[in-house]
């Protein structure tokens, strides 16, 4: 089998921003659910709409400008403390289960895999790196060294032109629906890692080639079908 590029997706994918509203629960009470889910959406939607303005911001700069807004529309208020200790945990976030033996599996079959984020490198490095993740990666490509975001074509062809790979051969794993469909756009491969039962995938003419629950699912799914190209 021709080994192939996986490009991971990271927030969502390999960890768990949601895991934040933990720390919030703390600060805000039970408010903190709809808290980070507003702070995940609208720092998604900064990135997007920076992208279209062109108007780069590195994407902490999108997360902390997302937590004032959301702090804002919920009524609530963070000392410039507890905001500083939030965008530190943001660092702190937690590999998914499935992330290492998954990760190691597609390794094992000789596949090369990177880190692919709207994240700057340094940041995203170590954030990966307090995860246990980092030293099982072979890169980390960020947008930011084109300075454009997902879901633009450009970073798609970036992550080709950095992996020195074919996009035939190349596959964006992500849990982003977004994200799947930007790279199925650009004309790689994709598949979407379901964390949530409930999610919904777009309903657009785009889908993804796979869809599993977990990494492990992926990697198991390359090695039965090893004719795969
Ligand atoms: C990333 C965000 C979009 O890591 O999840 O690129």
């Amino acid at each position: 089998m021709r080994s192939q590029t996986f490009a991971f997706d990271v927030y969502g994918t390999l960890v768990d921003p949601l895991e934040m509203s933990q720390h919030l629960q703390m600060m805000v009470g039970e408010k903190a659910g709809v808290l980070s889910k507003l702070w995940r959406e609208k720092q998604v939607e900064y990135a997007f709409r920076r992208g279209l303005m062109g108007r780069y911001e590195p994407f902490n700069v999108c997360t902390l400008q997302a937590l004032e807004y959301a702090l804002e529309v919920t009524g609530l208020s963070l000392s410039d403390e507890q905001q500083t200790f939030l965008m530190g945990q943001y660092q702190q976030l937690e590999a998914y289960a499935d992330v290492i033996p998954g990760i190691e599996s597609l390794r094992a079959q000789g596949h090369y895999c990177v880190a692919f984020s709207n994240g700057p490198a340094d940041k995203v490095k170590a954030l990966l790196n307090n995860a246990g993740v980092l030293e099982l990666l072979d890169d980390v490509i960020s947008v930011d060294e084109i300075q454009r975001y997902k879901p633009d074509p450009a970073v798609y062809l970036h992550l080709l032109k950095r992996s020195g790979s074919q996009s035939g051969n190349t596959w964006l794993i992500s849990s982003n629906s977004w994200d799947v469909m930007g790279a199925k756009h650009a004309g790689l491969n994709a598949a979407w890692i379901q964390r949530d039962p409930a999610a919904v995938f777009d309903f657009w003419d785009i889908y993804p080639d796979k869809t599993v629950n977990s990494l492990q699912y992926l990697a198991e799914a390359f090695s039965i079908n090893n004719g795969y190209e």
